[in-house]
């Protein structure tokens, strides 16, 4: 995945030519030296297996968080229904994305 003007959208079936707003990758969010808020909680969480997933993981979290700080469990069901995790890590996404809801809105 990738953000265009914020909005997580599958880069796999996009072609470039046909994206007119800002694109956002995951090197986009944040730094080694400063992580985003949910980069932070990814690592805290350990949530990643073998990472193959996780760059459209990480995305859907900030364009949710960008819309709603305080998404209910049912919300976050709904944001994470189309993306899937071959080694199931689903329970961690979901405690990730509850605690950097609480980083971005404290
Ligand atoms: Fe392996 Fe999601 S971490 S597919």
């Amino acid at each position: 995945s990738v953000l265009v003007d914020g909005i997580a959208v599958r880069s796999c079936g996009l072609s470039a030519g046909d994206v007119a707003g800002e694109v956002t990758t995951i090197e986009g969010i944040g730094s080694s030296q400063e992580l985003h808020p949910v980069q932070q909680a990814w690592v805290e969480h350990q949530v990643v297996q073998c990472g193959y997933c996780q760059s459209g993981q990480i995305l859907t979290a900030v364009a949710l968080l960008n819309e709603n700080g305080s998404p209910s469990e049912a919300e976050i069901g709904e944001a994470f229904a189309e993306n899937l995790c071959r080694c199931s890590t689903y329970v961690r996404i979901k405690k990730a994305v509850r605690a950097a809801a609480r980083k971005v809105s404290s």
